[in-house]
Parts: C-alpha cells; sequence; structure tokens
C-alpha cells in the first residue's frame, strides 16, 4: 500500500469563517476535494478571532517562543467546522486576535505590523514542513497561497528540509504585500534573501516575489492567467519573474464547491430548482425582484453583479453601459462594496431609476446566493480576473454569464457568436476591449438571446450542465505534488 501524499495548505482565509473574496471559497474547498483524491491535507491558518474561535477540536500541538513581536505563539491543531478537514491554528493574540478585515484596520489601513503578521504565518509553514513543531506530521509538499503565504517559500528555501517541496499559487498579481525594505530586519532571514534575486522589489520588500522566486512551482487559478501574468500589461511590474520562472508557472482552473452552491439543494433561496425543474428559477427571480423593490416583471431581463467593487472588477463599464439596458426594457441588481466612489455612483444610478435598478453595498453571502439565483445574467466585465467564480455560480444556477473575454473568465465563458447559439457549444456572452460600448453590445447580444425563449432556454441548460466541479483541479494538484515529490525523491542526497 501507498502512503498517502502529505500536503500542506497555508493560506489566510477561508470560507465560511473568514472571507474577503474568492481566495476563501478555494481554501474551503480544495483540501477537502484532495482529501477525496487521497491525499492528507492539513490547513494552516492564522488564529483570527473567527477561525481561532471555531475550529473545532482544538489541542495545543506546541509553544513557540516570542517571535515577530508577538510575546508568546501557541500552534494548535483542530478540524474544520462542517469538512473536518485537519487544521494548524497559530494562535498568537497579540498578532491576530482583533475585530475587522485580516488584512485591514476599518478605517481601510492596512494593519500597521502585517510584516509580522504573514511573515508569521509563512515561517511557521516552514517550521511544519521542517518537522520541527509537529512530530507526528511533516508533510511532503507545502501549498502556499497569495502573498499573506508566500514568505512559507523564502523560508523553506532558507533551511531546504530534505524532501519537501513547495508549490505557491497566486490569486491575485494585483495584491503583492509591499513593505519598507527596513522592515526586512524583522523577518529574520540572511541577507542574500533581500536581494533583486530574492524579496528587494524597487527598494521594498515584496512577499509576493518570495513567492515567485523560491516555490518549486508557481500555480495561477486559470490557464489564461497563467499565461497573461507573463505580460507587461497584466504583470503588475512582476511579469519579467514571471518570465524567469519559464515552464515552472502553470494553470488550475478552480472549482464550484457543489455542497454551498447548487440551486437543487440550496436552502436559501426562494424555490429550490434544477436543470430538469426550472420552474423555481422563475419564483426565484420573482421574489428576487419584489425583495429589491424592482417591478415584478418575469419578461424583463434581470442581470445580476456580485462583485468587490473595485478597479479590477470593471463595473465602471456597467454604469455607462447602464442607460442601453434600461432603454431595452432590462433590470440590474448589485450587490457589492469597496470603493466608495463606486458605491455612490451605483446607489445614485439606483435611485435615479426607481423600480428598474437596485443596489445593496455590503457583504452578504445568503443574498448573494438569492441574487445569482434570481437574476437571468450574470455581468463580470473584469478589467483583470485571475479565475472569478460567480461566472461558475451562474452557469451553475442557469443564470448566463456575460463576462469580458480575460483570465478565468475566457477559460469557462463560451460565447454565443452570431450562430454559435445554434452550434450548441455556447454558455454565454463575452467581449473584448475594456469599454463600456464593448460591454453594452454584449449585453445587447444576450437581451435578443432572451427575447427568444428556446434559444435562451438551451443556453441555460447548456451552462447548467458544464462540470466545474472540484474534483478535476484536486486531480491536476495530486499530478503536480506527486511529479514534484518525484523530483525529490531522486535528487542525490
Ligand atoms: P474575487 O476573489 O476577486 O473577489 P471571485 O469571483 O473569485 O472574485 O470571488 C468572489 C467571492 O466573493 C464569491 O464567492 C462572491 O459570491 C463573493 N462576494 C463578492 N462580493 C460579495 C458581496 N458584496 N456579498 C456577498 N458575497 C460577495
Ligand atoms: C482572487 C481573484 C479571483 C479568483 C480568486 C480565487 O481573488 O481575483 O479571480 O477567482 O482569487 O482563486
Amino acid at each position: 500500500m501507498t502512503a498517502r501524499m502529505k500536503v500542506l495548505h497555508v493560506g489566510a482565509e477561508v470560507f465560511p469563517l473568514v472571507k474577503t473574496g474568492g481566495l476563501a471559497d478555494v481554501l474551503g474547498a480544495l483540501p477537502q476535494a484532495l482529501i477525496g483524491q487521497g491525499a492528507d491535507v492539513r490547513l494552516l491558518l492564522p488564529g483570527l478571532p473567527a477561525i481561532a474561535d471555531a475550529v473545532l477540536h482544538q489541542r495545543n500541538v506546541c509553544q513557540i517562543g516570542p517571535c515577530f513581536g508577538a510575546a508568546r505563539v501557541t500552534l494548535r491543531l483542530g478540524q474544520m467546522p462542517y469538512s473536518q478537514v485537519p487544521v494548524y491554528v497559530i494562535d498568537a493574540p497579540l498578532l491576530y486576535r482583533r475585530p475587522g478585515s485580516p488584512y485591514q484596520a476599518s478605517d481601510g489601513s492596512e494593519w500597521p505590523d502585517n510584516v509580522q503578521r504573514f511573515a508569521l504565518l509563512g515561517w511557521v509553514g516552514a517550521q511544519l514542513a521542517a518537522g520541527a513543531l509537529d512530530p507526528a506530521w511533516q508533510p511532503e509538499v507545502l501549498h502556499a497561497h497569495d502573498w499573506h503565504a508566500a514568505m512559507a517559500c523564502a523560508y523553506v528555501a532558507a533551511h531546504p528540509p530534505a524532501n519537501v517541496a513547495t508549490v505557491f499559487t497566486v490569486h491575485n498579481l494585483a495584491y503583492q504585500g509591499l513593505f519598507p525594505s527596513g522592515d526586512f530586519s524583522l523577518l529574520g532571514l540572511s541577507s542574500r534573501f533581500m536581494a533583486s534575486t530574492g524579496l528587494e522589489y524597487h527598494q521594498q520588500l515584496s512577499f509576493m516575489k518570495a513567492g515567485l522566486k523560491f516555490a518549486d512551482r508557481i500555480t495561477t487559478v486559470s490557464p489564461t492567467y497563467a499565461r497573461e501574468i507573463a505580460t507587461h500589461e497584466f504583470g503588475f511590474g512582476l511579469d519579467g519573474v514571471i518570465r524567469g520562472r519559464g515552464g515552472d508557472v502553470s494553470g488550475v482552473l478552480n472549482g464550484v464547491d457543489g455542497a454551498v452552491w447548487d440551486p437543487s439543494n440550496d436552502a436559501g433561496i426562494a424555490t429550490r430548482y434544477s436543470a430538469a425543474e426550472l420552474g423555481g428559477k422563475l419564483r426565484c427571480k420573482a421574489a428576487l425582484q419584489a425583495e429589491l423593490g424592482l417591478t415584478v416583471r418575469a419578461d424583463a431581463p434581470l442581470f445580476g453583479v456580485v462583485s468587490r467593487l473595485t478597479s479590477q472588477k470593471g463595473l465602471d463599464l456597467v454604469l455607462g453601459a447602464l442607460p442601453a439596458l434600461l432603454k431595452r426594457g432590462g433590470q440590474l441588481a448589485l450587490q457589492g462594496a469597496g470603493d466608495p466612489a463606486l458605491e455612490v455612483a451605483f446607489v445614485a444610478a439606483a435611485k435615479a431609476n426607481p423600480g428598474e435598478v437596485a443596489v445593496r453595498i455590503g457583504y452578504d453571502e445568503a443574498f448573494a446566493h438569492r441574487l445569482i439565483a434570481g437574476s437571468d445574467a450574470i455581468l463580470v466585465p473584469s478589467r483583470f480576473e485571475p479565475c472569478g467564480l460567480t461566472q461558475l455560480y451562474g452557469l451553475r444556477y442557469g443564470t448566463v454569464p456575460v463576462v469580458r473575454r480575460v483570465g478565468g473568465l475566457a477559460d469557462t465563458v463560451i460565447d454565443a457568436g452570431d450562430d454559435a447559439l445554434a452550434s450548441e457549444r455556447a454558455t454565454g456572452f463575452a467581449f473584448d476591449a475594456a469599454t463600456a460600448a464593448a460591454l453594452e453590445g454584449a449585453m445587447q447580444r444576450a437581451i435578443a438571446a432572451y427575447a427568444q425563449p428556446a434559444r435562451w432556454h438551451r443556453l441555460m441548460l447548456r451552462g447548467m450542465a458544464q462540470d466545474f466541479s472540484w474534483g478535476g483541479a484536486a486531480w491536476q494538484y495530486v499530478a503536480l505534488y506527486a511529479e514534484l515529490v518525484g523530483l525529490r525523491g531522486s535528487r542525490p542526497a
């Protein structure tokens, strides 16, 4: 019998405990999918209050002396609620036990000690990989997610344990974890790491670069994004570093957690439905229109948005395309939070168009389900999109995606070109230029298709039949881990 491969996933947020975006959805689902593929997977998370207070059956693994400015650090091992995935929690009250976002204070400024908070996360990951903290379990693969966990790759590289490989997944290259170069002394690394071949980035310190330079392999959350980040347009200043890694960079498309996003088993929506029984979707639409104060009209094409309001998401294009949408009898329902100027602009649009535009500012997981179930189409006009999950939720819920053809959006939505609707492949509408006119064109095509119920019905059904379950992604990660472990094993001692 072959032993199960041991893999440690390191990240800063996890659904349903702490979530600011899709990273949490991934860390909430991927470990379980990997366990389903036979891997022995554990998570390592910072002891933010919502994590430290919710993880089940916690026991102390070890005390870690004062480090990274924290007087007391304890490593605990417990289980994720719902999934029972084993999870190490770093209990460091001084660094992690504070209310609000994992990354920012309530005024939107970064927590001033983020360099220490996320260096500790990476360092503990590397110590676990070295077998220094838990004699009962030592991973063969350390898999770090985004800049928050990237330092794990540098710490492993500083003292490489035998037979441990590292994988770094870029969920979003726009957030890089940049700190003043003077903070380097807090990291406990030798000066060779503060070079252009290491963490140094334009006289600053970059945690993202720690992952990009020192991980054995780099993955991104879609194949197209893996190619895009090697270009000046999408590389956020790191495209040279990415190109330098050559064939070590690849893309593995995210999946959908079917236990959370499934219209036939979603207790939070007005009426459950499935491809075989689509009547419930109409009731979800009427319920959403009523809940939002929109005119309850079955024949009005209702476009939904669930999104962070940042320039990444291209929602200013929606504001530009709105008059044309309304002229054609469409409606808009938006749930989002972020950039105050966008919040103000969408609230004003709703005020100016009562009954046809509804906007909810804030973060509301339950409402996101009702919005996606009740909308006819979901808009994701992103400037860049590493993967994107809401278009995948849309496909699953028969809510036809209208997306910009970038990153994971390009990999997951098949455009209904002029005659492709008949080609039995199309699942949505895609456009190229990041302009309101291009979005307007795609929305116009969607509205025209919507006016032909049989065509629209076929589009919905094709989307609902797509398989974006996590199994396929988990299989690809396991193959990558096996390759890396094999390479390590064949190295001369
Ligand atoms: P990103 O991670 O870049 O924000 P994704 O599409 O990968 O984009 O994931 C976003 C996740 O966050 C989805 O699960 C989406 O439903 C959720 N989400 C985003 N904004 C909101 C909001 N205002 N309320 C509820 N859920 C939201
Ligand atoms: C990031 C990206 C998003 C991706 C998510 C999960 O937040 O912006 O495109 O789906 O990570 O990988």
